[in-house]
Protein backbone atom coordinates (compact mmCIF):
# COMPACT_ATOMS: atom_id res chain seq x y z
CA UNK A 1 0.00 0.00 0.00
CA UNK A 2 2.53 2.58 1.14
CA UNK A 3 4.52 2.19 -2.04
CA UNK A 4 2.22 5.20 -3.96
CA UNK A 5 3.82 7.27 -1.04
CA UNK A 6 7.54 8.31 -1.24
CA UNK A 7 8.41 8.63 2.99
CA UNK A 8 11.30 11.36 2.55
CA UNK A 9 14.49 12.28 4.98
CA UNK A 10 15.45 15.14 5.57
CA UNK A 11 17.50 17.15 7.61
CA UNK A 12 17.85 21.13 8.42
CA UNK A 13 20.87 22.94 8.32
CA UNK A 14 21.71 22.14 11.97
CA UNK A 15 21.20 18.26 10.90
CA UNK A 16 18.58 17.96 13.06
CA UNK A 17 16.50 15.41 11.71
CA UNK A 18 12.83 16.35 9.90
CA UNK A 19 11.39 13.81 8.77
CA UNK A 20 8.68 15.32 5.64
CA UNK A 21 5.97 12.62 4.47
CA UNK A 22 4.60 13.17 0.78
CA UNK A 23 1.83 12.04 -1.48
CA UNK A 24 2.15 11.30 -5.27
CA UNK A 25 -0.48 12.90 -7.69
CA UNK A 26 0.63 10.90 -10.38
CA UNK A 27 -2.18 9.86 -12.67
CA UNK A 28 -0.10 6.60 -13.25
CA UNK A 29 0.18 5.52 -9.70
CA UNK A 30 -3.86 5.37 -8.83
CA UNK A 31 -4.35 3.11 -11.71
CA UNK A 32 -6.18 0.55 -10.48
CA UNK A 33 -9.46 -1.13 -9.62
CA UNK A 34 -12.45 1.47 -9.30
CA UNK A 35 -12.69 1.09 -5.00
CA UNK A 36 -15.61 0.47 -3.88
CA UNK A 37 -18.02 4.09 -3.28
CA UNK A 38 -21.48 3.33 -1.54
CA UNK A 39 -24.22 4.91 -3.06
CA UNK A 40 -24.29 8.48 -1.52
CA UNK A 41 -27.35 8.51 1.16
CA UNK A 42 -28.96 11.73 1.90
CA UNK A 43 -29.09 12.78 5.57
CA UNK A 44 -30.48 16.05 5.62
CA UNK A 45 -30.49 19.29 4.42
CA UNK A 46 -29.87 23.07 4.82
CA UNK A 47 -30.69 26.26 3.37
CA UNK A 48 -28.93 29.67 3.13
CA UNK A 49 -31.05 32.70 2.18
CA UNK A 50 -31.03 35.80 0.56
CA UNK A 51 -28.94 37.05 3.65
CA UNK A 52 -26.48 33.91 4.23
CA UNK A 53 -28.51 33.22 6.77
CA UNK A 54 -28.88 29.34 7.71
CA UNK A 55 -31.97 27.75 8.50
CA UNK A 56 -32.06 23.55 8.87
CA UNK A 57 -34.64 23.25 6.24
CA UNK A 58 -35.30 22.90 2.18
CA UNK A 59 -36.68 26.32 1.80
CA UNK A 60 -34.11 27.34 -0.98
CA UNK A 61 -35.32 24.13 -2.63
CA UNK A 62 -35.39 25.27 -6.65
CA UNK A 63 -37.37 22.87 -9.51
CA UNK A 64 -36.10 22.34 -12.35
CA UNK A 65 -38.54 23.52 -15.84
CA UNK A 66 -37.68 21.88 -18.46
CA UNK A 67 -36.74 24.49 -21.74
CA UNK A 68 -38.18 25.59 -24.67
CA UNK A 69 -36.61 23.90 -28.05
CA UNK A 70 -34.72 27.32 -29.09
CA UNK A 71 -34.36 28.57 -25.62
CA UNK A 72 -32.68 31.90 -26.64
CA UNK A 73 -31.68 32.90 -22.79
CA UNK A 74 -30.11 36.03 -22.82
CA UNK A 75 -27.22 35.12 -19.89
CA UNK A 76 -26.32 39.07 -20.00
CA UNK A 77 -29.66 40.23 -18.74
CA UNK A 78 -29.16 41.71 -15.21
CA UNK A 79 -25.85 41.68 -14.22
CA UNK A 80 -26.15 45.57 -13.78
CA UNK A 81 -29.58 45.89 -12.13
CA UNK A 82 -30.83 42.87 -10.51
CA UNK A 83 -27.70 40.94 -8.98
CA UNK A 84 -26.54 40.22 -5.30
CA UNK A 85 -22.93 39.02 -5.30
CA UNK A 86 -22.03 37.26 -1.93
CA UNK A 87 -19.13 38.47 0.04
CA UNK A 88 -16.56 36.66 -0.95
CA UNK A 89 -13.80 38.27 1.71
CA UNK A 90 -16.29 36.15 4.19
CA UNK A 91 -14.54 32.72 4.85
CA UNK A 92 -17.18 30.65 6.13
CA UNK A 93 -15.33 27.48 6.21
CA UNK A 94 -17.26 24.27 7.47
CA UNK A 95 -19.86 27.00 9.80
CA UNK A 96 -22.83 26.22 7.72
CA UNK A 97 -21.84 21.87 8.10
CA UNK A 98 -21.29 22.36 11.59
CA UNK A 99 -24.34 24.03 12.40
CA UNK A 100 -26.18 21.33 10.85
CA UNK A 101 -24.42 18.96 12.94
CA UNK A 102 -25.17 20.62 16.18
CA UNK A 103 -29.04 20.46 14.64
CA UNK A 104 -28.75 17.15 14.22
CA UNK A 105 -26.95 16.20 16.42
CA UNK A 106 -29.46 13.99 18.51
CA UNK A 107 -30.40 11.70 15.11
CA UNK A 108 -26.35 11.62 14.40
CA UNK A 109 -25.10 10.15 17.02
CA UNK A 110 -25.68 8.37 20.72
CA UNK A 111 -25.41 10.63 23.89
CA UNK A 112 -21.86 11.06 24.92
CA UNK A 113 -20.44 8.72 21.82
CA UNK A 114 -18.02 10.64 19.14
CA UNK A 115 -19.68 11.23 15.85
CA UNK A 116 -19.38 8.16 13.42
CA UNK A 117 -17.32 9.39 10.82
CA UNK A 118 -13.89 9.53 9.61
CA UNK A 119 -14.27 12.89 7.59
CA UNK A 120 -16.64 15.85 7.49
CA UNK A 121 -16.14 18.42 4.60
CA UNK A 122 -17.68 19.74 1.84
CA UNK A 123 -18.24 18.52 -1.73
CA UNK A 124 -16.54 21.06 -3.37
CA UNK A 125 -13.49 19.85 -1.56
CA UNK A 126 -13.69 16.35 -2.56
CA UNK A 127 -14.15 17.60 -6.13
CA UNK A 128 -10.77 19.18 -6.01
CA UNK A 129 -9.32 15.73 -4.69
CA UNK A 130 -10.93 14.03 -7.40
CA UNK A 131 -9.43 16.36 -10.01
CA UNK A 132 -5.75 16.90 -8.53
CA UNK A 133 -4.29 13.70 -10.80
CA UNK A 134 -5.30 15.75 -13.62
CA UNK A 135 -4.93 19.18 -12.70
CA UNK A 136 -2.11 21.51 -14.01
CA UNK A 137 -2.85 25.27 -13.00
CA UNK A 138 -4.37 25.69 -9.87
CA UNK A 139 -3.26 24.10 -6.17
CA UNK A 140 -4.84 23.93 -3.09
CA UNK A 141 -4.31 23.91 0.33
CA UNK A 142 -6.59 21.99 2.85
CA UNK A 143 -6.51 22.45 6.50
CA UNK A 144 -7.01 19.47 8.59
CA UNK A 145 -8.66 18.73 12.37
CA UNK A 146 -9.04 15.70 14.32
CA UNK A 147 -11.46 16.05 16.77
CA UNK A 148 -13.18 13.24 18.69
CA UNK A 149 -11.98 10.82 16.50
CA UNK A 150 -13.75 12.60 12.99
CA UNK A 151 -10.93 14.40 10.56
CA UNK A 152 -12.66 17.76 9.90
CA UNK A 153 -10.93 19.30 6.30
CA UNK A 154 -11.45 22.52 5.26
CA UNK A 155 -9.69 24.52 2.90
CA UNK A 156 -7.49 27.47 2.64
CA UNK A 157 -7.24 30.20 -0.01
CA UNK A 158 -3.87 29.86 -1.46
CA UNK A 159 -2.14 33.03 -2.49
CA UNK A 160 -2.13 32.60 -5.98
CA UNK A 161 -6.44 32.01 -5.47
CA UNK A 162 -6.73 35.17 -3.76
CA UNK A 163 -4.46 37.66 -6.08
CA UNK A 164 -6.67 36.04 -9.13
CA UNK A 165 -9.54 36.42 -7.15
CA UNK A 166 -8.96 40.16 -6.19
CA UNK A 167 -7.28 41.01 -10.01
CA UNK A 168 -10.32 39.15 -11.41
CA UNK A 169 -11.37 40.92 -14.83
CA UNK A 170 -14.24 42.68 -15.42
CA UNK A 171 -15.65 40.32 -18.09
CA UNK A 172 -14.78 37.68 -16.19
CA UNK A 173 -16.86 38.87 -13.37
CA UNK A 174 -19.49 39.24 -15.62
CA UNK A 175 -19.00 35.48 -17.01
CA UNK A 176 -19.79 34.24 -13.19
CA UNK A 177 -22.54 35.73 -13.01
CA UNK A 178 -24.15 33.85 -16.33
CA UNK A 179 -23.95 30.63 -14.37
CA UNK A 180 -26.20 31.92 -11.92
CA UNK A 181 -28.51 33.58 -14.54
CA UNK A 182 -28.95 30.33 -16.40
CA UNK A 183 -30.19 28.81 -13.23
CA UNK A 184 -32.43 31.74 -12.98
CA UNK A 185 -34.04 30.62 -16.51
CA UNK A 186 -34.02 27.09 -15.78
CA UNK A 187 -35.69 26.79 -11.89
CA UNK A 188 -38.69 27.74 -10.24
CA UNK A 189 -39.31 28.61 -6.74
CA UNK A 190 -42.58 26.08 -6.22
CA UNK A 191 -43.14 22.83 -8.32
CA UNK A 192 -45.98 24.43 -9.65
CA UNK A 193 -44.65 28.19 -10.73
CA UNK A 194 -42.27 28.95 -13.61
CA UNK A 195 -38.78 30.66 -13.95
CA UNK A 196 -38.69 34.41 -12.87
CA UNK A 197 -36.19 36.02 -15.49
CA UNK A 198 -36.97 39.34 -13.84
CA UNK A 199 -35.67 38.78 -10.93
CA UNK A 200 -32.87 39.36 -8.66
CA UNK A 201 -30.02 37.07 -8.89
CA UNK A 202 -28.60 36.83 -5.34
CA UNK A 203 -25.84 34.05 -4.80
CA UNK A 204 -25.82 33.89 -1.33
CA UNK A 205 -29.00 32.04 -1.46
CA UNK A 206 -28.16 27.82 -1.57
CA UNK A 207 -30.12 24.80 -0.73
CA UNK A 208 -27.35 22.08 0.25
CA UNK A 209 -27.64 18.37 0.67
CA UNK A 210 -26.24 16.54 3.71
CA UNK A 211 -24.58 12.93 2.25
CA UNK A 212 -23.50 9.96 3.90
CA UNK A 213 -21.50 7.43 2.35
CA UNK A 214 -18.26 5.72 2.19
CA UNK A 215 -15.23 5.20 0.06
CA UNK A 216 -13.58 1.87 0.86
CA UNK A 217 -12.73 2.01 4.66
CA UNK A 218 -13.84 5.90 4.64
CA UNK A 219 -17.02 6.71 6.38
CA UNK A 220 -18.04 10.32 5.01
CA UNK A 221 -20.34 13.16 6.16
CA UNK A 222 -20.31 15.57 3.35
CA UNK A 223 -22.40 18.89 2.29
CA UNK A 224 -23.06 20.30 -1.33
CA UNK A 225 -25.07 22.96 -3.36
CA UNK A 226 -27.59 21.69 -5.12
CA UNK A 227 -28.94 23.61 -7.93
CA UNK A 228 -32.53 21.85 -8.28
CA UNK A 229 -34.71 18.86 -8.50
CA UNK A 230 -37.44 17.52 -10.95
CA UNK A 231 -40.90 18.64 -10.22
CA UNK A 232 -42.38 15.23 -10.19
CA UNK A 233 -43.31 14.74 -6.63
CA UNK A 234 -43.15 11.09 -7.05
CA UNK A 235 -39.69 10.92 -8.49
CA UNK A 236 -37.04 8.70 -7.05
CA UNK A 237 -36.00 9.77 -3.53
CA UNK A 238 -32.98 12.57 -3.19
CA UNK A 239 -29.42 12.82 -4.31
CA UNK A 240 -31.83 10.90 -7.56
CA UNK A 241 -34.01 13.59 -7.86
CA UNK A 242 -31.81 16.51 -7.76
CA UNK A 243 -30.32 18.05 -11.24
CA UNK A 244 -26.71 19.71 -11.51
CA UNK A 245 -27.26 23.01 -14.07
CA UNK A 246 -24.26 24.51 -16.43
CA UNK A 247 -22.93 26.65 -18.76
CA UNK A 248 -20.33 26.59 -21.50
CA UNK A 249 -19.50 28.10 -24.40
CA UNK A 250 -20.89 26.74 -27.64
CA UNK A 251 -18.94 23.66 -29.91
CA UNK A 252 -18.26 24.24 -32.77
CA UNK A 253 -14.72 22.38 -33.77
CA UNK A 254 -13.32 19.39 -33.23
CA UNK A 255 -10.70 20.51 -31.11
CA UNK A 256 -13.65 22.44 -28.81
CA UNK A 257 -15.10 18.85 -28.41
CA UNK A 258 -12.24 17.39 -26.94
CA UNK A 259 -11.51 19.97 -24.82
CA UNK A 260 -14.95 20.00 -23.50
CA UNK A 261 -14.63 16.10 -23.22
CA UNK A 262 -10.98 16.18 -21.53
CA UNK A 263 -10.97 19.08 -19.04
CA UNK A 264 -15.06 20.46 -18.41
CA UNK A 265 -16.65 16.53 -18.33
CA UNK A 266 -14.36 16.03 -16.01
CA UNK A 267 -14.94 18.76 -13.20
CA UNK A 268 -18.76 18.44 -14.37
CA UNK A 269 -18.38 14.55 -13.62
CA UNK A 270 -16.57 14.67 -10.05
CA UNK A 271 -19.11 17.30 -8.89
CA UNK A 272 -21.87 15.08 -9.60
CA UNK A 273 -20.73 12.04 -8.91
CA UNK A 274 -19.87 12.26 -5.22
CA UNK A 275 -22.99 13.10 -4.40
CA UNK A 276 -25.12 11.01 -6.28
CA UNK A 277 -26.65 13.71 -8.42
CA UNK A 278 -27.45 11.49 -11.63
CA UNK A 279 -27.69 14.41 -14.55
CA UNK A 280 -26.26 17.75 -15.76
CA UNK A 281 -28.40 20.34 -18.12
CA UNK A 282 -25.81 22.04 -19.54
CA UNK A 283 -26.44 25.50 -21.43
CA UNK A 284 -24.57 25.76 -24.17
CA UNK A 285 -24.06 29.57 -25.27
CA UNK A 286 -22.58 31.79 -28.11
CA UNK A 287 -20.04 34.87 -27.46
CA UNK A 288 -22.42 37.23 -26.38
CA UNK A 289 -23.93 34.97 -23.60
CA UNK A 290 -27.18 33.78 -25.32
CA UNK A 291 -27.91 29.93 -24.45
CA UNK A 292 -28.54 28.53 -28.12
CA UNK A 293 -29.21 25.02 -26.78
CA UNK A 294 -29.62 22.90 -23.71
CA UNK A 295 -28.15 19.48 -23.45
CA UNK A 296 -28.78 16.83 -20.43
CA UNK A 297 -25.43 14.47 -19.06
CA UNK A 298 -26.07 11.08 -17.52
CA UNK A 299 -23.35 11.52 -15.09
CA UNK A 300 -23.30 7.77 -15.71
CA UNK A 301 -22.86 7.62 -19.22
CA UNK A 302 -19.58 10.10 -18.99
CA UNK A 303 -16.87 7.66 -19.00
CA UNK A 304 -18.26 6.08 -22.41
CA UNK A 305 -18.58 9.51 -23.97
CA UNK A 306 -14.84 10.29 -23.05
CA UNK A 307 -13.53 6.93 -23.70
CA UNK A 308 -12.64 8.07 -27.65
CA UNK A 309 -10.19 11.10 -26.46
CA UNK A 310 -6.49 10.22 -26.64
CA UNK A 311 -5.11 10.53 -23.39
CA UNK A 312 -8.17 11.33 -21.58
CA UNK A 313 -8.68 11.25 -17.77
CA UNK A 314 -10.58 7.90 -15.87
CA UNK A 315 -12.77 7.99 -13.11
CA UNK A 316 -10.77 4.99 -11.41
CA UNK A 317 -7.44 7.72 -11.33
CA UNK A 318 -10.00 10.01 -9.35
CA UNK A 319 -11.33 8.12 -7.08
CA UNK A 320 -8.61 6.07 -5.76
CA UNK A 321 -6.37 9.36 -5.44
CA UNK A 322 -8.96 10.23 -3.00
CA UNK A 323 -8.86 7.31 -1.30
CA UNK A 324 -5.13 6.80 -0.74
CA UNK A 325 -5.34 10.58 0.43
CA UNK A 326 -7.96 10.36 2.94
CA UNK A 327 -5.72 6.91 3.98
CA UNK A 328 -2.40 9.56 4.07
CA UNK A 329 -4.71 12.11 6.43
CA UNK A 330 -5.46 8.88 8.83
CA UNK A 331 -2.39 8.11 8.85
CA UNK A 332 -0.67 11.69 9.45
CA UNK A 333 -3.09 13.84 11.22
CA UNK A 334 -2.55 11.79 14.75
CA UNK A 335 -2.80 14.47 17.04
CA UNK A 336 -6.78 14.41 18.51
CA UNK A 337 -7.20 18.40 19.08
CA UNK A 338 -9.30 21.07 18.11
CA UNK A 339 -7.03 23.51 18.43
CA UNK A 340 -4.18 21.68 15.68
CA UNK A 341 -4.09 22.24 12.00
CA UNK A 342 -2.24 20.01 9.78
CA UNK A 343 -2.22 22.00 6.74
CA UNK A 344 -1.66 19.87 3.12
CA UNK A 345 -0.79 21.88 0.78
CA UNK A 346 -0.34 20.61 -3.45
CA UNK A 347 1.21 22.77 -6.45
CA UNK A 348 0.74 20.72 -9.57
CA UNK A 349 3.75 18.92 -10.99
CA UNK A 350 4.14 18.26 -6.98
CA UNK A 351 3.88 15.99 -4.36
CA UNK A 352 1.19 16.45 -1.15
CA UNK A 353 3.29 18.00 1.51
CA UNK A 354 1.93 19.35 4.83
CA UNK A 355 2.99 21.39 8.26
CA UNK A 356 1.43 21.22 11.65
CA UNK A 357 -0.11 24.66 13.31
CA UNK A 358 -0.93 24.97 17.04
CA UNK A 359 -3.16 28.00 17.72
CA UNK A 360 -2.66 29.02 14.50
CA UNK A 361 -5.31 31.59 12.46
CA UNK A 362 -5.53 28.10 10.35
CA UNK A 363 -7.86 26.61 13.37
CA UNK A 364 -11.01 26.48 11.52
CA UNK A 365 -13.52 24.59 14.43
CA UNK A 366 -15.34 27.64 16.18
CA UNK A 367 -15.80 27.19 20.05
CA UNK A 368 -19.32 26.58 19.98
CA UNK A 369 -18.97 23.55 18.10
CA UNK A 370 -16.48 21.96 20.26
CA UNK A 371 -18.60 23.01 23.85
CA UNK A 372 -21.87 20.98 21.45
CA UNK A 373 -19.73 18.03 20.74
CA UNK A 374 -17.90 17.97 24.30
CA UNK A 375 -20.31 16.78 26.81
P1 LIG B 1 -21.36 27.51 -14.52
O1 LIG B 1 -20.52 26.40 -14.00
O2 LIG B 1 -22.55 27.06 -15.26
O3 LIG B 1 -20.55 28.49 -15.31
P2 LIG B 1 -22.34 25.42 -9.94
O4 LIG B 1 -22.35 25.06 -11.39
O5 LIG B 1 -21.32 24.69 -9.16
O6 LIG B 1 -23.73 25.27 -9.42
O7 LIG B 1 -21.95 26.96 -9.83
C1 LIG B 1 -22.83 27.95 -10.33
C2 LIG B 1 -22.06 29.05 -11.02
O8 LIG B 1 -21.15 29.66 -10.11
C3 LIG B 1 -21.20 28.60 -12.15
O9 LIG B 1 -21.95 28.34 -13.26
C4 LIG B 1 -20.25 29.78 -12.30
O10 LIG B 1 -20.86 30.83 -12.97
C5 LIG B 1 -20.04 30.15 -10.84
N1 LIG B 1 -18.85 29.47 -10.33
C6 LIG B 1 -18.83 28.40 -9.53
N2 LIG B 1 -17.59 28.03 -9.23
C7 LIG B 1 -16.78 28.88 -9.87
C8 LIG B 1 -15.38 29.04 -9.97
N3 LIG B 1 -14.52 28.24 -9.34
N4 LIG B 1 -14.91 30.03 -10.74
C9 LIG B 1 -15.75 30.84 -11.38
N5 LIG B 1 -17.07 30.75 -11.33
C10 LIG B 1 -17.59 29.80 -10.58
MG1 LIG C 1 -24.75 25.22 -7.85
MG1 LIG D 1 -24.52 24.42 -11.34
Amino acid sequence: HTNHHRHQMGATPDQTPLRSKTLSTKKEHYERDFPLYKQPVEVGCFSLDSQRRFFNDNRQMRYYVEPDRNPNFDLRDGYRERYVKRDENVKEKLDHILRWIVANKSKLKKTSCPLDFDFVTWRGHLTKLLTTPYETKEGWMLAVTRFNGTLYISEVETEAARRERLNRPEWNKEMMYWGYKFEQYMCADNPKSAPDPGGVVNTNEAFCTVVQTRLTDHKLLFSGEVDCRVRDPDAPAAPACYVELKTSAEICTPKQQSNFHRFKLLKWWAQSFLPGVPRVVAGFRDQDGIVVSVETFQISKISQLIKNEYNCWKPTVCMNFCCDFLSFLKREVTEDSPRIVYLFSWEPHKDVTYSVHRDSPFSFLPDWYIKEMTE
